[in-house]
């Protein structure tokens, strides 16, 4: 069944947020046939494999995030004949499905959590369960057992009587964390990872999967909030291992999503002889905005900071032999486009939002790795730029408001952070149409849609020349087709004073690949400018070895502004505002 499946080194992976793609029944929220009914657009838009956010049966505490059952599918988004449809139908169109597996916490309503709740000794062992820190004895719960807090604000760690025990909940309350220690909890989700492939699904994103080992102490963390604790723990390569043999996925597509990682540990993660994961998607570079590393305190990117991140990411992991995952949206991030800089001429071609938009896509999408395209990402979606606290679904985003507000910041000042960071931003409805509700649903939608849609949408963009859909369409197609984008190495060069906003790279092929790409009429080394400024620049590339790149001869192969006014000179290249350029070198 993988082989019709594009070979992963020259694939892109779109995700899709299954809540807010499109709705088939007009109930408001998006589901599973709905996704069949635009399998057509994404095969025209050429992606190989779909990420699907969890659609288990869930209390919804954190969409979906909070899994009561593992192998079922949530009525609200359909029936596992709905699944299995989505999965047949996309198979056809050599499209391969990858599921997200939550297997570090469940939600408090799975049946363990619930067994474990009413006393029954063999499911207390599949949670973090602790004595409080300062307990007198059972009944009193003392103090939290340490000062971890969870990833959506306050401890994380909860007193419940009927356990007679605190438990550890990295992210919500709702999300006890599993005991991945206990070899029934490792045994239980490999038998989970087996069912759904056994189902006919190509690969796995894994969430948090950094964060299933912890340590073998719990102390407190005299440093911060506990994060460099329980991130990448003892045992986590090991676990990982397991999980893949017994669950036979070794070589699928799959992907990790990792918490406050490192380079040297994410190499591990994806280096093929390790047996572990295919990429991984790691965030340093998306917190180039946050004022002192506080998400919640807003400050403008930083894009010396940003380049050193890719660059020491991009050749690290090829040094290591590990795998990236290259991606500026999610369903937890807010639009890169408004955040990099698209606030003006919102879906006008030639505006700042499209040259923002294109710029960044060409920025990930020559990298070295997998490209991920999030929903509406190819529409240069933005921010939903919600009026009020009331417009905003998001447990984190409501947590984090109150505790701005609590914190001494007035509502106006809590919601102005809000709206710039909020995960929500990720979340407005797919834009179908400039029609209601921008084609996502007949009913009324769960979260509100940007007025924008009006402008950015499908219907107006697709097979539209120039439009953001068709650039992306245009790098995906190069990915399929240029081995120096699927297969090149990796350089990054210093742009020159002159352009201290200026993100550049090299790729190129050696040896035999390079000779076939000659002899096929393919580019064997592209030079990728990039300008983050909204003022002009002048690049002048040089190598970390100190030799100044040749662009004499150099071939256009993209220019975001394509307007054929692209100025190369011998050894620089201008660049205008927030434009893009890939260059094939002589
Ligand atoms: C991941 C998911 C996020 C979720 C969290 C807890 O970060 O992407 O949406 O809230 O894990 O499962
Ligand atoms: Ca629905």
């Amino acid at each position: 069944m993988n082989a019709i499946m594009r070979d992963p080194a020259q694939s892109v992976v779109y995700q899709i947020y299954i809540k807010s793609f499109c709705d088939s029944n007009g109930d408001g929220i998006g589901d599973l046939p709905g996704i069949t009914s635009k399998l057509d657009y994404l095969a025209y838009l050429g992606v190989d494999y779909l990420w699907i956010t969890p659609f288990f049966p869930s209390p919804q505490r954190d969409n979906g995030y909070d899994v009561a059952d593992y192998c079922a599918v949530d009525p609200v988004y359909g029936t596992m004949a709905d699944f299995d449809e989505l999965v047949a139908e996309a198979r056809s169109r050599g499209i391969g499905i990858m599921l997200d597996m939550v297997l570090c916490h469940t939600s408090d309503q799975h049946e363990w959590f619930q067994r474990a709740l009413a006393g029954e000794e063999r499911f207390r062992r599949y949670y973090i369960l602790r004595d409080g820190h300062g307990s007198i004895g059972p009944g009193d719960p003392g103090e939290p057992p340490t000062n971890w807090q969870c990833a959506f604000g306050g401890s994380a760690w909860q007193w419940e009587p009927r356990l007679g025990k605190w438990y550890l909940h990295l992210h919500d309350v709702s999300q006890p964390d599993l005991d991945w220690t206990n070899p029934e909890v490792r045994e239980e989700m490999a038998k989970v990872v087996s069912f759904w492939r056994e189902r006919g699904v190509a690969g796995f994103r894994f969430d948090v999967i950094n964060l299933i080992s912890k340590p073998e102490v719990f102390e407190d963390d005299t440093e911060g909030l506990g994060r460099r604790m329980f991130s990448d723990g003892p045992h986590v390569h090991e676990y990982l291992k397991e999980l893949v043999e017994r669950s036979g996925i070794d070589g699928m597509m799959t992907v990790g999503e990792l918490a406050a990682t490192d380079l040297e540990n994410c190499v591990r993660y994806t280096n093929p002889a390790e047996h572990e994961l295919g990429q991984v998607f790691s965030f340093h570079h998306l917190k180039v905005d946050y004022a002192g590393g506080d998400k919640w305190a807003l400050a403008e990117p930083d894009i010396a900071r940003l380049r050193e991140i890719f660059a020491s990411w991009q050749e690290g992991m090829q040094a290591g032999g590990g795998h990236n995952a290259l991606f500026w949206c999610n369903h937890d991030q807010p639009r890169a486009i408004t955040r990099f800089g698209g606030r003006g001429q919102v879906g006008k071609p030639g505006g700042s939002w499209d040259h923002v938009g294109k710029m960044l896509a060409v920025c990930t999408h020559l990298m070295q790795g997998v490209p991920y395209v999030f929903e509406g990402e190819e529409l240069g979606q933005t921010n939903a730029g919600f009026a009020s606290i009331d417009d905003v679904r998001d447990v984190e985003s409501l947590n984090n408001y109150r505790i701005l507000v609590e914190k001494g910041a007035s509502e106006d000042e809590a919601l102005e952070v809000i709206r710039e960071r909020s995960r929500d931003n990720g979340r407005t409805p797919m834009q179908w149409t400039a029609g209601p509700a921008a084609g996502f649903t007949t009913g009324e939608p769960w979260i509100g849609v940007p007025e924008n849609h009006e402008l950015i949408n499908v219907e107006a963009e697709q097979g539209r020349a120039g439009s953001m859909l068709e650039f992306y369409r245009g790098l995906i197609q190069m990915r399929h087709t240029l081995d120096v984008v699927s297969r090149g190495r990796v350089g990054f060069v210093e742009a020159c004073e002159s352009a201290p906003r200026a993100i550049v790279y090299e790729r190129w092929l050696e040896g035999d690949a390079a000779a076939a790409a000659r002899a096929a009429g393919q580019p064997v080394r592209l030079l990728v400018a990039c300008s983050f400024d909204a003022e002009p620049c002048r690049v002048k590339p040089v190598r970390a070895d100190g030799g100044v790149v040749a662009l004499d001869g150099a071939e256009v192969l993209v220019d975001t502004y394509a307007d054929d006014a692209v100025r190369v000179g011998e050894d620089s290249l201008e660049l205008r505002p927030h434009e893009a350029v890939v260059l094939s070198l002589a």
